[in-house]
C-alpha cells in the first residue's frame, strides 16, 4: 500500500475509557490528515501508545513495549512514533523517555491534544524528541474518528480536583472543568441521529457536573433529565461517578428517565472510615450504606458496581476486615479490586506504614474470592430470566456469538443467525457466571 502513498496509523490505548475517547480524537486527527488505520503496528508509518498512569503496573508494560519497538523503529525510521496521555504528562516520566527511549519523535501529555497536528508536524522535522506538557488546553470542537458503530462515549467534564490521596489523576488531567451543555446536548443529539444506541457521559467525577465555571445552573441531574427527553431509542450510561456527590436528585431523575440505564458505578475503595478519612474521599461507611439503600428503595431493579483499593498505607487487619463486612452487607453485582500501587507525587506515597507485598496480595486474593462468590449469587437468579439486552457486536473470543449488556451492564453471549447489530433484544438467560452471562435468543424487542 505504501507505494501508492496511503500513509497508515496504529494507536494502543491502555487505561481507562476517557483514554479511548482521546485516542479516537487522535485517530480523528489522524484521518483529517489523511492516514488510514492499520491493525498492525509494524505496517503504521504513525505509531501511537496512549498511556495510563494511575498505577504503576500500567507504566510498566508500556515500557516494555517502548523496549521491543525500539527495534521496530531501527528498521523503518521514518515512522513517527509518539507517546501520549497520562503517564507521560509527569515531568519525570518524559524525562526519562527523552533519555532512554530518544527513538520517540513526540511526547504528548492529555492537555495538548489541541494541539496534536501542529506537534506531529513538530515531531516530524526534529531530530529529538518533542515535548508537550502544557496544561489547562481547551478540549472543544476536537474531530473524531469513532471506534464503534453502536457506542459512543461523551465527555461532559475533564479533569478532577479531589485529589484523593492515592490518585494521579488530578496531576496528569488538571482541574476539573464542565463542558457547556449545549456542545454535549446537540453531540448526543447527532450520535443519535448517526445510529448510536448507547451514549456514555464520561467524567473523571462525572456525577459532579455543575457547570462548573460555566455560567449556566444545570447540574449533572438537570443535564440527565434534558438527555432522556431528546428523541429516539437509546441508552444512557455515565461514569465515573463519585458517591459524596451523589444526590437524591440524581436518583430520582434515573428513577423517573426512560433512557437512562439502572447501574450505579460507585467507587468505594475502602469499608473502613480510618482509611476513607486518609484516602479524602469525603464519606463515611455510614453514608455510603445509606446511599446504596436510597438507591435500592427508590430503583428496585439496579445494579451496584464499585471499585476498591487494598493495601492502602495504613490498611490494617481490623480495616480490611471492615471492607469485607461491606461487601457481604451491600452484595455488589460486581467489584473492580486494585493493589494501592504509590503514584509519585500524590500525598499517600509519603504516608507511613506502607503495606508489604505479600500482605496486600493475600488481601486481594481473599477479596477477590468473596466477590465473586457473590456475583455468582447474584447473577445466578437471572437464570430462566427474560432479558432486554442491547446488541453490540460479535464476542471477541467466538465469532458465532452475539454479545451485548442489559441496562444494568451485565454482559450476555448468545448464539443467533441473523443479523442482530445494534438491535434491541429478549435473550433467556440459560447460564450465570460473576462476569458473563449465556442465554437464548427469544425475539427483537
Ligand atoms: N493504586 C491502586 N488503585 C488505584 N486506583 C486509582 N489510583 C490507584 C492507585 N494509586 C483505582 C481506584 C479507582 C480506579 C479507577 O483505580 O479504585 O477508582
Ligand atoms: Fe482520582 Fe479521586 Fe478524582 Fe477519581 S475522584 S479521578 S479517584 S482523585
Amino acid at each position: 500500500m505504501e507505494k501508492h502513498g496511503i500513509k497508515k496509523y496504529h494507536i494502543l490505548t491502555f487505561g481507562c475509557q476517557m483514554n479511548v475517547y482521546d485516542s479516537e480524537v487522535l485517530a480523528g486527527y489522524l484521518e483529517n490528515m489523511g492516514y488510514v488505520h492499520t491493525e498492525k503496528e509494524e505496517e503504521a508509518d504513525v505509531l501511537i501508545i496512549n498511556t495510563c498512569a494511575v498505577r504503576k503496573k500500567a507504566e510498566e508494560k508500556v515500557f516494555s513495549r517502548l523496549g521491543r519497538l525500539r527495534s521496530l523503529k531501527e528498521k523503518k525510521q521514518e515512522m513517527i512514533m509518539i507517546l501520549w496521555g497520562c503517564m507521560v504528562q509527569q515531568e519525570h516520566v518524559a524525562q526519562k523517555i527523552k533519555e532512554k527511549f530518544p527513538f520517540v519523535d513526540l511526547v504528548g501529555g492529555t492537555q495538548s491534544l489541541g494541539r496534536f497536528p501542529e506537534l506531529m508536524e513538530k515531531a516530524r522535522i526534529s531530530p529529538r524528541t518533542v515535548l508537550a506538557l502544557e496544561t489547562g488546553e481547551e478540549r472543544e470542537n476536537l474531530p473524531i474518528k469513532r471506534g464503534h458503530q453502536i457506542r459512543a462515549w461523551v465527555p461532559i467534564s475533564h479533569g478532577c480536583s479531589n485529589f484523593c490521596s492515592y490518585c494521579i489523576v488530578p496531576y496528569v488531567r488538571g482541574a476539573e472543568k464542565s463542558r457547556p451543555p449545549e456542545n454535549i446536548i446537540n453531540e448526543v443529539k447527532t450520535l443519535v441521529d448517526n445510529g448510536y444506541k448507547e451514549i456514555t457521559l464520561l467524567g473523571q467525577n462525572v456525577n459532579s457536573y455543575y457547570g462548573r465555571r460555566l455560567k449556566e445552573n444545570i447540574d449533572f441531574a438537570d443535564l440527565l433529565h434534558t438527555l432522556d427527553r431528546l428523541e429516539g431509542r437509546f441508552l444512557i450510561r455515565y461514569m465515573t461517578s463519585h458517591p459524596r456527590d451523589f444526590s437524591e436528585k440524581i436518583i430520582r431523575t434515573i428513577q423517573q428517565g426512560q433512557k437512562i440505564c439502572e447501574h450505579f458505578h460507585l467507587p468505594l475503595q475502602s469499608g473502613s472510615d480510618n482509611i476513607l478519612k486518609l484516602m479524602n474521599r469525603g464519606y463515611s461507611r455510614d453514608y455510603y450504606l445509606d446511599l446504596i439503600k436510597k438507591i435500592r428503595e427508590l430503583i428496585r431493579d439496579s445494579a451496584i458496581t464499585t471499585d476498591i483499593i487494598v493495601g492502602f498505607p495504613g490498611e490494617e487487619e481490623k480495616d480490611f476486615e471492615d471492607t469485607l463486612d461491606l461487601l457481604e452487607k451491600i452484595r455488589f453485582d460486581a467489584a473492580f479490586t486494585f493493589v494501592y500501587s504509590p503514584r509519585k507525587g500524590t500525598a499517600a506515597t509519603e504516608m507511613k506504614r506502607q503495606v508489604p507485598a505479600d500482605i496486600k496480595k493475600k488481601r486481594i486474593v481473599a477479596l477477590n474470592e468473596i466477590q465473586d462468590r457473590i456475583s455468582q449469587e447474584i447473577n445466578q437468579l437471572l437464570l430462566g430470566t427474560e432479558q432486554l439486552v442491547l446488541v453490540e457486536g460479535k464476542s471477541k473470543t467466538n465469532p458465532n456469538l452475539y454479545t451485548g449488556r442489559t441496562r444494568t451492564n451485565k454482559i450476555v453471549h448468545f448464539p443467533a443467525k441473523e443479523d442482530l447489530l445494534g438491535k434491541f433484544v429478549i435473550v433467556e438467560i440459560t447460564e450465570a457466571k460473576p462476569w458473563t452471562l449465556t442465554g437464548d435468543f427469544k425475539n427483537i424487542f
